[in-house]
């Protein structure tokens, strides 16, 4: 059986010497621990005790326990009294002071533009649809009138992948025949806005990478007015409304007639000449009427209906709006030139 007059004089010393709430802890563990406390096993003992020494033995042990755990209680009070006594008369916090400001991100400034372009088009009745930014052959050029071998393909100078037949689009083009096939033979109007890949030799003003935005209208009776009409009201609602466009004559395969598109720019504008290079005119997109051939790929009657097509460059937009003079920045995750957006 268990010295109870050692074990008081063990726990009593050991409690004395706990200091903090850990080691007041400790100590509760090793003497009312549940397995193992030297005071819960001296209760246990009860039962070997002789039968004539066991009542005096037993209350003894019940005296021992309800001193202790009195005198734990005790010290754990006091113990937690002089900590927040200690925390009240240490260095005050003051509770009034402004928090701490999470960083914000933001959006990605041809994120913004490409956000604006598509409300613009979006008020015109246009939905947006997305197609893949790693091609078919075929559709980046095939279908779009350009055979393999077909001069007009220099005009994109191709990043092809190991395996044949499949390349990164070099224009949201071949999206016009994802959306025909799919829509066919309902009419068509949508934006097509994403990335595009060209082999390019890297200057301030040529990426690799890049984004496009391609418009397709297709229905019965759509005519050149209509796409003039549009690219007029768009060049309006992003530039103010008394803007101006030009149509010069150009070349695509999949538009015939093609054409690039100018907008006036306001002489006043003290960066009018930067922006326009003298002219007072800058260039936003390339376009035409879809090709018949092209319709007939997509699925349409090209007796039946008709349509136009265009294509943008949101970084160029930006690029002129912003005086941004390097279109490197756009991709080199430089926070400098992000945070200014
Ligand atoms: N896809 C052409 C380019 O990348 C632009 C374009 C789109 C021209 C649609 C006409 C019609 O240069």
């Amino acid at each position: 059986m268990t010295d109870l007059d050692a074990l008081q004089s063990r726990a009593t010393v050991d409690l004395a010497a706990a200091t903090d709430e850990l080691s007041l802890r400790a100590w509760n563990t090793k003497y009312f621990g549940k397995t193992a406390g030297e005071m819960n096993a001296a209760l246990k003992d009860v039962s070997k005790v002789p039968a004539d020494k066991r009542k005096e033995y037993g209350q003894k042990a019940n005296e021992l326990k309800v001193a202790l755990t009195r005198a734990y209680d005790q010290a754990i009070e006091a113990e937690k009294e002089r900590t927040l006594q200690a925390s009240l008369s240490g260095t005050p916090v003051d509770v009034t002071l402004p928090g701490r400001k999470p960083p914000s991100g933001r959006l990605h400034p041809s994120t913004v533009m490409l956000r604006r372009v598509a409300g613009i088009f979006a008020e015109m009745g246009f939905q947006i649809y997305r197609s893949p930014e790693v091609e078919e052959d075929e559709l980046n050029f095939g279908l779009l009138n350009m055979p393999p071998h077909h001069p007009a393909r220099d005009m994109w100078d191709t990043f092809h992948t190991t395996t044949p037949g499949v390349l990164l689009r070099t224009h949201t083009s071949p999206g016009q025949i994802h959306i025909m096939r799919q829509l066919c033979p309902k009419p068509v109007r949508v934006i097509l806005p994403g990335m595009c890949y060209r082999f390019e030799q890297v200057t301030t003003r040529h990426e690799m990478m890049f984004n496009q935005i391609e418009g397709l209208a297709i229905g019965e009776g759509i005519t050149f007015a209509d796409l003039k009409g549009t690219l007029l009201n768009f060049a309006r609602r992003l530039f103010g409304p008394d803007r101006q466009i030009r149509i010069r004559a150009s070349y695509f395969p999949f538009t015939e007639p093609s054409i690039e598109v100018d907008v006036d720019w306001p002489r006043e504008d003290p960066n009018c000449d930067r922006l326009t290079k003298g002219t007072g005119w800058l260039e936003i997109a390339g376009a035409g009427m879809v090709h018949p051939s092209v319709l007939r790929n997509g699925g349409y009657d090209p007796t039946r209906f008709s349509g136009f097509a265009f294509g943008m460059g949101p970084e160029r937009v930006t690029m002129l709006l912003h005086a941004i003079d390097d279109i490197r920045q756009f991709w080199r995750n430089d926070l400098r030139f992000l945070r200014q957006f």
